[in-house]
């Protein structure tokens, strides 16, 4: 534990991610979350439409996502894509705002003016998600904030279309204002593979790391691999 970052090490760090999640979503009349892409959420997104599926007030809920992939929504490494078939697809009706990442930087833009729509603001203009969904990749990314790109500098927009070169692409994502101003930014993270890079986040290192106030769901594996038990 460190005063900025909640560690919860957990057997099944998505079951008790979900647990809270359903608890926090119906404590808030209109509650707004936003997902991250990459394989770790996938199975939270078929709990909550499986074993937590009475229990999400789903009519009251507005999802957006956290970032995208310069691909559509087709495409098999679409981000939107697995929230559709493993969520979107199970549960009818529910409001859901689709980052348009195949247009590119218009697709930031219009991104950008549906947050400006859908979402109360701050004293600031930064749009509020009440609950932020993160990943942590084995190069400290989060969202698609990745190490040395241009959106790690961004302070003035909520959305940017952001090139990647190390993965020789283009990402759309929130950046830091908006991931900062949530009302939760909660990361799940599994695999002792990341505990090196997470002990260096936790440190305050690398883009995940430069989050403040948040909460960290891992698995047991993980949580042996830190150096330090926090
Ligand atoms: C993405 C995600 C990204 C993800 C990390 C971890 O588009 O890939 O938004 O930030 O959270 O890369 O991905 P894994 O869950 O696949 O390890």
């Amino acid at each position: 534990m460190t005063d900025s970052h909640r560690i919860h090490a957990c057997s099944s760090p998505i079951q008790s991610l979900a647990s809270r999640m359903v608890d926090l979503l119906n404590k808030i009349d209109s509650p707004s979350v936003a997902f991250s892409g990459g394989r770790t959420p996938r199975d939270l997104f078929s709990l909550l439409a499986a074993e937590y599926r009475e229990q999400v007030p789903w009519s009251r809920i507005k999802i957006f996502q956290v970032d995208e992939r310069g691909v559509p929504p087709t495409h098999e490494d679409s981000n939107w894509r697995q929230i559709q078939e493993r969520l979107l697809d199970k549960i009818s009706g529910i409001n859901a705002f689709r980052m348009e990442a195949e247009n590119g930087e218009a697709g930031a833009e219009a991104y950008a003016k549906i947050l400006d729509r859908e979402l109360p603001k701050n004293e600031s203009g930064v749009p509020l998600i009440d609950l932020v969904l993160l990943g942590m990749g084995p190069d400290g990314h989060t969202a698609s904030l990745f190490p040395g790109t241009q959106a790690l500098e961004v302070t003035d927009r909520s959305v940017v279309y952001n090139e990647v070169p190390q993965l020789d692409t283009y990402r759309l994502t929130l950046t830091y204002p908006v991931l900062q101003a949530a009302g939760n930014r909660w990361f799940l993270l599994k695999g002792k593979d990341k505990a090196e890079m997470f002990q260096q986040v936790l440190d305050g290192n690398y883009p995940a790391g430069k989050l403040t106030d948040t909460e960290w769901f891992i698995d047991k594996e993980l949580a042996s691999g830190l150096h330090r038990q926090e």
